[in-house]
């Protein structure tokens, strides 16, 4: 087996190396500390591998994402969001029969209880969607526990798919003052939420064909991501053997932040400011140099070239659009903005290129979602995600519990001298 020498302190070390299916090479340095007595560093994560993982793999020089093996591209074109989610949970594509039980039991299972419903009594009108989101599905585990038992176990993988939807579109019901509307089996998972979202009692609703496809394309490109800040977030929760809503609930919190999922929302403000102010990119490009500001939607840790998912999000964009005749002064800026970064030297030599969040606010927006539902919709997409890294974490009889080291850089012993 190959190794990696290390020679440290006068002493040379053999360390394995492992090497991925797509020729990706990691030193294995689980035994450091037991033979040279030194941990490595590496604040933010920037060189270490946390896990082993066959669910998605992105090569970040070449734009590359594909999730249990199937391009990103192929998946947007030929796929539904249900069949994406059972992919990238159970490994395989469903065939029609585990299809149809499949989108049967996403919405059989898409109830919430009926005592959660008085939670959402409790929340202020003007409640972030998102503090909503993760409180409710972390008291999902109050009403359906975690037995250890195998088919409790598949049940609560649905009923946390098919829920959240549900407890996104309710929270968005009570901050407008509405009924809610309860999902019906005929439609599909896009239909329903859509339903769920803008069907008022009065009137029936069908939600239009361009929105449903766009909603199911944007739910799939968000589907999964590898060990992103949330997902390594669920999986940190889930070592402890914390249960899956547990998990999920932390993974959502993760992901609002402005760095990671909150960016969708944070762009669409920013072009916003950006239009208050005539359209003016000058003075905000200085800013962004001066480092007084980010350009939000841009930058990735892992992509080094255009992130495919946004480049599938541009094109959809001028497609709905189109269909739907709205004229939104923001694609213009966004598109300028892009153009001129894309040009400047700034972002050139840092290789900082649209990702996901840079037009998907802009498609929310054209399909009526208020912006500080846009994260929301981000968890949405990436629950299946969620579930498909904690089920792998869990079924792996050597997972230890995650726990990083330090370097103390704190006082020495001190004496403790008088009274306090
Ligand atoms: N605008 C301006 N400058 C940026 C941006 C940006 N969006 N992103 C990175 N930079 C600069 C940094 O200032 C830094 O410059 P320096 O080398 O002169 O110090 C350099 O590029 C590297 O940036 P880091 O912050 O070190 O890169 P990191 O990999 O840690 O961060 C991140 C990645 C958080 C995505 C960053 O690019 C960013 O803040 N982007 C804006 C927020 C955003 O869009 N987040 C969504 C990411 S996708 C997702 O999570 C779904």
């Amino acid at each position: 087996m190959a190794t990696a020498k290390l020679t440290f302190q006068g002493k040379e070390y053999d360390f394995p190396i492992i090497e991925g299916t797509e020729g990706e090479i990691g030193i294995d340095i689980t035994k450091l500390r037991a033979q040279t007595g030194a941990v490595t560093y590496d604040p933010g994560y920037m060189s270490t591998a946390s896990c082993k993982s066959n669910i998605t793999f992105i090569d970040g020089e070449k734009g590359i994402l594909r999730y249990r093996g199937y391009p990103i591209e192929d998946l947007v074109k030929r796929a539904k969001f249900p069949a994406v989610a059972y992919l990238l949970i159970y490994g395989h594509l469903p065939d029609p029969n585990e299809l149809d039980d499949w989108r049967r039991r996403l919405t059989m299972d898409s109830y919430i209880h009926e005592d959660m419903i008085k939670f959402f009594q409790g929340f202020p009108p003007n409640a972030h969607p998102m503090a909503i989101l993760s409180a409710m599905v972390s008291s999902l585990s109050a009403y359906y526990p975690d037995t250890g038992r195998g088919e409790d176990m598949k049940r609560n993988v649905v009923r946390l798919l098919a829920q959240a939807k549900t407890i996104a579109a309710y929270s968005y019901k009570k901050s407008i003052g509405q009924s809610r509307i309860y999902p019906r089996t005929e439609f599909s998972y896009a239909a329903n939420f859509l339903r769920m979202m803008f069907a008022t009692p009065a009137e029936d609703y069908v939600a239009q064909p361009v929105l449903e496809d766009a909603l199911n394309l944007l739910l799939i490109v968000h589907a999964d991501h590898e060990q992103n800040c949330s997902t390594s977030t669920v999986r940190m929760v889930g070592s402890s053997r914390a249960n899956l809503f547990a998990a999920a609930s932390a993974g959502i919190c993760a992901l609002w932040g402005p760095l990671h999922g909150g960016a969708n929302q944070a762009v669409i403000e920013m072009l916003e400011r950006i239009e208050r102010d005539g359209g003016d990119c000058d003075r905000f490009f200085a800013r962004v140099k001066d480092k007084k500001a980010r350009l939000m939607g841009f930058g990735h840790r892992v992509y080094k070239t255009y992130d495919p998912r946004a480049k599938i999000l541009k094109e959809a964009t001028d497609r709905v659009l189109n269909v739907l005749g709205i004229n939104d002064p923001l694609v213009e800026i966004a598109k300028k903005i892009e153009e001129r970064a894309l040009n400047d030297s700034f972002f050139v030599e840092r290789k900082l290129y649209p990702n996901v969040d840079f037009y998907s606010g802009i498609l929310y927006r054209a399909m009526g979602i208020p912006t500080d539902m846009f994260t929301v919709m981000f968890a949405l997409g990436r629950i299946p995600g969620w579930i498909a890294q904690w089920r792998e974490m869990r079924s792996n009889p050597n997972q230890r519990i995650c726990r990083p080291r330090q370097i103390y850089i704190g006082p020495t012993t001190q004496s403790f001298s008088g009274d306090n």
